[in-house]
Parts: C-alpha cells; sequence; structure tokens
C-alpha cells in the first residue's frame, strides 16, 4: 500500500522542468533512495511534498488524504518530515535545544518556549534521548554551529526524526562528510528509522551506500523518473547507468 503518492505532480522554474508530471509513489515501511544526476529534480520533488514549494499542477496525497493545498506545518501535524541538503539548524543554540525545539513546536508550544522551557522536564528529556539514539549525547551542551560536519548532518535528522514522523525525507544526508564517515552516519539513521517503523526517502549520491541501505530505488532524471526498482535491478539498468554516467561522469547523483 501506498503511504504516499504524488499525481502528474509538476513545478517548473521558466523554462526549467524540475519536476514534470511526476507519479511518485512511497510505499509504508521501506528505505526508498532518491537519486538522479545534479539539477535532476530530486530537492524540488522534496520541496513540493513537504511544503515547502507550491506545485503548478498536480496532486500529493499521504494516507489516501489530498494534502496538497496543506501548509507546511499541517503537512508536519499528518507525518511528513525532512532533513536539508544544507543543515536548517540554529547554530548559536545548543544540540539539545536544537531538538527540544523541533518537541516544542510538535507539541505547539514554541510560544511558551522562553517562559517555560527551563522547566518543562519532559521536552528536555526526550531531547537527550534523541541525542543519545543518534550517538550525540557528549555534544548535548555544545553549540550546533560548534561540531563537526559529520555531526551537524546527524543533528539536523534528529531534529526531524523528533518531530515523530512516519514519512521522514533525508536529503542528501552524508553529502560534504568525509567517505569514512558516510556508512557510520547511514548505519545509525537506518536502524533508528527501522526500528521504528519510519517510512524514509534518503537523497543520496553515493551509489555504494545506495544499494547497501535501500530496498529500492527511484532515478530521477530533468524532472521526471526515469527508472524504479530494487537495487539489484538499478545496478543492471544500461539506461540509469548510461544516464548517470552520460551526464555527469560519474555515478553521482
Ligand atoms: N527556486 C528555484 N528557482 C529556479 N530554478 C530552480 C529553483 N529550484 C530548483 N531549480 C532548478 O530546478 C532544477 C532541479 O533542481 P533540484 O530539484 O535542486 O535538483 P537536484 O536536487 O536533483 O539536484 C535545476 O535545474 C535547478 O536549477
Ligand atoms: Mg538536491
Amino acid at each position: 500500500m501506498s503511504l504516499l503518492e504524488t499525481r502528474r505532480l509538476t513545478r517548473h522554474f521558466g523554462e526549467t522542468r524540475a519536476v514534470d508530471g511526476v507519479d511518485f509513489a512511497v510505499r509504508a515501511g521501506e528505505v526508498l533512495a532518491l537519486i538522479g544526476s545534479n539539477g535532476a529534480g530530486k530537492t524540488s520533488l522534496v520541496n513540493l511534498i513537504s511544503g515547502l514549494i507550491r506545485p503548478d499542477s498536480g496532486q500529493i496525497l499521504f494516507r489516501d488524504q489530498d494534502v496538497t493545498p496543506h501548509s507546511v506545518n499541517q503537512r508536519i501535524r499528518a507525518g511528513i518530515a525532512r532533513s536539508f541538503q544544507l543543515v536548517n539548524l540554529f547554530d548559536h543554540l545548543t544540540c539539545l535545544d536544537n531538538v527540544a525545539l523541533a518537541i516544542f513546536s510538535r507539541e505547539g508550544k514554541t510560544k511558551k518556549l522562553l517562559a517555560l522551557a527551563g522547566r518543562d522536564i519532559a521536552v528536555w528529556r526526550e531531547a537527550a534521548d534523541v541525542l543519545g539514539q543518534f550517538g550525540l549525547d557528549s555534544k548535548a551542551r555544545m553549540l550546533a554551529g560548534g561540531i563537526s560536519q559529520g555531526e551537524r548532518k546527524l543533528l539536523d535528522v534528529a531534529v526531524a526524526y523528533a518531530l515523530r514522523p512516519r514519512l521522514l525525507f533525508l536529503d542528501e544526508p552524508t553529502s560534504g562528510v568525509s567517505t569514512r564517515e558516510k556508512a557510520p552516519i547511514m548505519d545509525i539513521i537506518t536502524a533508528i528509522v527501522r526500528s521504528r517503523g519510519i517510512t524514509a526517502v534518503i537523497i543520496e549520491h553515493d551509489m555504494d551506500i545506495v544499494f547497501k541501505y535501500s530496498d529500492r530505488i527511484v532515478v530521477m532524471h530533468q524532472g521526471t523518473i526515469l527508472a524504479d526498482g530494487t537495487p539489484d535491478e538499478i545496478r543492471d539498468n544500461a539506461t540509469v547507468t548510461t544516464t548517470l554516467i552520460g551526464t555527469t561522469g560519474d555515478a553521482r547523483a
């Protein structure tokens, strides 16, 4: 059963067909990789689904409900969260504060934040627990701007996870980190989403990572879906290989 479906979803920027009539479906419980060369439309698709930008036409259905007119916050409340290609953190707040803010916003408590934050023990406990799950316990009191790039990427995912989504979009969770750091980051993220039954869509350009961690792969190219299959099917798909290599010079997504 599809948890999420887009129908003929379209968004153009001038002459650029960033997302062009896309029918994209995510099944409940899967870890799906969304790949494609630079400019293929992956981030735009996630921006449309999370409500950051509006489609020119087409529909987004989440749990069989048409959420196309809904705001970002309505979609978050419905269970759609996302992390960002360029992390979206409050650099001058601590790591713990960044996660706590997400919990407060989930609970609709942001207005009370300044007055009550210090007293709302349950929120701080939960924030500490979330940091612990992401292996960031020792960073709780450090400023988000002062930790390593790999830790920042994890923290950005932790903030999205703290919103308790059913469906979590991760836009290049390992971009900008060393090859050595990629697998540990993906190990942590995929262990958490799989153990919590969270459906995840991961945009990733490292093909070794994609093949290792995903159940299914959707390939975008010039705003459309070029291929959709298991890691084995995609590995053997000549069109995909030719297109990815042909457009970027390597297998980058
Ligand atoms: N806000 C925008 N204004 C103009 N063009 C945009 C905007 N956002 C994305 N695009 C263009 O849409 C295309 C798809 O971009 P994007 O979705 O970021 O691709 P990807 O994430 O696959 O690299 C690119 O050609 C990009 O330049
Ligand atoms: Mg992108």
